[in-house]
């Protein structure tokens, strides 16, 4: 598979709110591709995509841990900030893949777990051996296990406690995650000094920017949940601070799995602000719900909460990524009948979530998968793909934990799918060989030779989006309608632009989307819009203008949608 030549430019352009118009992708290097026939994928095999990843129009990628860790949470429990794991290759070919995604305008953020490090870490090996000495308070430690009982505890089917006791120590350490996980102590000065040092390594390595991984649980207290405490907002002012003080145009991006006004806190303010952008939690999960309920009004109701963020905040929206699919935040009728629809067989669960990949959650059905992504690149922020996700590649739920939706990428329909040569034994993950997305006929080669392909679908509205600006960085004003199962929503840029554009631009885009399984017509109440015409943003054919009383009514297939820029 050959893509066109790269453009390459001199470097990035200085653009400080790049994050606001990007296309994310997330890349697991483990499997994505296999450059030395190990079984497991590496840099210099990501670096061998990158032609496909900017054929595909991706502007930022990022990249799950890719420190040394024992790996038993797919990397999250980091032994050692400073390095690379060996399997994926060193800190060179990591300077490569910098050098070469900036060649290609593409920007790298990182995956940062700074709650937790791995049970492994040296930290923690001198925290166990010597409690008086430097590392001593660098853990959370208690003479039992009977603190903070409120706080929740995430992996509730393998923890049963946010305690472990530790024979060493003879002490119990506190861990939000696995009991191999234990969390830092942001009481301790020294650990802000060396998390803001590992910070600062990476930035100098030439990344632009990081998740920041379960950000919401630094600090514990007893009067709060220990989740979004004062004191790590506090934190993140400061290490914000630095970040913009010392390296402009690098962004933090929160992870908090939290209700739509908590995660907005991880903005902070105008004045005094936290993160760059955080993952969009609560709209994701009712995404789905309206799928299968054909109802938009719980989407309405979070898309009106989440609007209000400070200038120059930006959510990352995402259908899938490396997780669960998590049911965390929504209410438990919601909950369960997202179960009896999305996972109907107990493996298909896990702690409260659904462990699924896209495809396979929308039983391949293409209208569905064409809506749920038109919704993705249309939502205010910037939208992440999942890799393989482009092409609706399945899952296993017969593997275990999350490892259901990390298998390798299905490059060709030769062996291992083109992600390696190795035994097929031997790599680390089997790819995908159900009945209906065996890597044979899902794959990227096949895709690549049909023009109708989702990857060539999909791509087309990467691009669509990426010429249309207002999608990235305007705001979104809902938009009443006749029925239940339609959302619509104009996205608006806040003025005029400050100087004429060189070319024509959008100022506003309608955007509808039909989530019932019928054919329909429905009324817009487009009051503000009155007389204007509108324009199909795919074909550029013209629509019927908006009638001058507002009220515009528009017929659409089961499960489609409309972007009709109004001129
Ligand atoms: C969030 C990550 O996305 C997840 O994969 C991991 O298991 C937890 N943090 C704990 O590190």
């Amino acid at each position: 598979m050959t893509f066109t030549a790269p453009i390459t430019l001199p470097g990035l352009a200085l653009d400080v709110q790049w994050y606001r118009r990007a296309v994310f992708y997330e890349v697991l290097v483990r499997s994505f591709a296999d450059s030395n026939g190990d079984g497991i994928g590496d840099l210099p095999g990501l670096i061998g995509k990158l032609d496909y990843l900017q054929w595909l129009g991706i502007d930022a990628l990022w990249l799950p841990p890719i420190f040394p860790s024992p790996g038993r949470d797919g990397g999250y429990d980091v032994s050692d900030y400073a390095g690379i794991a060996a399997e994926y290759g060193t800190l060179d070919d990591f300077r490569d893949l910098v050098r070469q995604a900036h060649q290609r305008n593409m920007r790298i953020i990182i995956d940062l777990p700074l709650n937790h490090t791995s049970d492994q870490h040296a930290w923690f090996q001198a925290a166990r051996a010597e409690p008086d000495g430097p590392f001593g308070d660098f853990y959370v430690w208690s003479d039992d296990d009977e603190r903070w009982p409120d706080i929740r505890i995430i992996f509730s089917d393998t923890e049963t406690s946010n305690w472990a006791f530790d024979e060493k120590r003879r002490q119990y350490y506190f861990h939000r995650f696995f009991s191999h996980q234990p969390d830092l102590n942001y009481n301790s000065p020294a650990v802000h000094h060396a998390v803001h040092e590992v910070v600062r390594f990476w930035l100098d390595l030439g990344v632009d920017g990081f998740r920041l991984d379960a950000i919401p649980y630094l600090y514990e207290s007893d009067e709060g949940n220990g989740e979004g405490e004062p004191q790590t907002h506090e934190f993140l002012r400061q290490l914000r601070r630095m970040v913009d003080r010392d390296y402009p145009g690098r962004v933090m991006l929160a992870e908090a799995n939290q209700w739509p006004r908590e995660v907005a806190a991880f903005f902070g303010s105008e004045e005094e602000p936290e993160c760059h952008m955080a993952f969009d939690f609560p709209v994701m999960p009712r995404i789905f719900y309206a799928l299968r309920s054909q109802r938009v009004d719980d989407l309405v109701d979070v898309l009106s909460e989440t609007t209000d963020v400070p200038p120059g905040a930006g959510w990352g929206v995402f259908l899938r990524n490396h997780d669960e699919l998590s049911l965390e935040m929504v209410n438990e009728e919601v909950r369960q009948a997202m179960y009896g629809w999305y996972a109907y067989d107990d493996r298909m669960r896990i702690n409260v979530g659904i462990r699924r990949r896209l495809a396979p959650l929308l039983d391949n059905a293409r209208a569905e998968l064409e809506l749920a992504h038109a919704l993705l690149f249309s939502l205010p922020g910037a939208p992440f793909v999942y890799y393989g996700d482009e092409i609706g590649m399945g899952d296993n739920i017969w593997l275990d934990d999350r490892d259901s939706s990390r298998t390798p990428m299905q490059w060709t329909p030769d062996r291992n799918a083109g992600f390696s040569t190795a035994d097929p034994g031997k790599l680390h993950l089997p790819v995908v060989q159900s009945l209906v997305f065996d890597y044979r006929n899902v794959n990227v080669e096949s895709q690549l030779a049909q023009s109708r392909s989702l990857l060539h679908w999909v791509r087309n509205v990467v691009y669509v989006r990426k010429a249309h600006p207002v999608l990235g960085l305007g705001g979104l004003a809902v938009v009443p309608t006749s029925s239940p199962s339609v959302l619509a929503f104009v996205r608006q840029s806040a003025g005029p632009p400050a100087a004429a554009p060189a070319v024509e631009t959008t100022d506003a885009i309608l955007c509808v989307f039909n989530f019932a399984q019928n054919p329909l017509a429905v009324t817009l109440s487009l009051g503000e819009w009155a007389g204007r015409p509108l324009v199909d943003v795919f074909g550029g054919a013209a629509f019927p203008a908006v009638p001058d009383d507002g009220r515009l009514t528009l017929t659409l297939g089961t499960q489609t949608f409309y972007w009709l820029a109004v001129r």
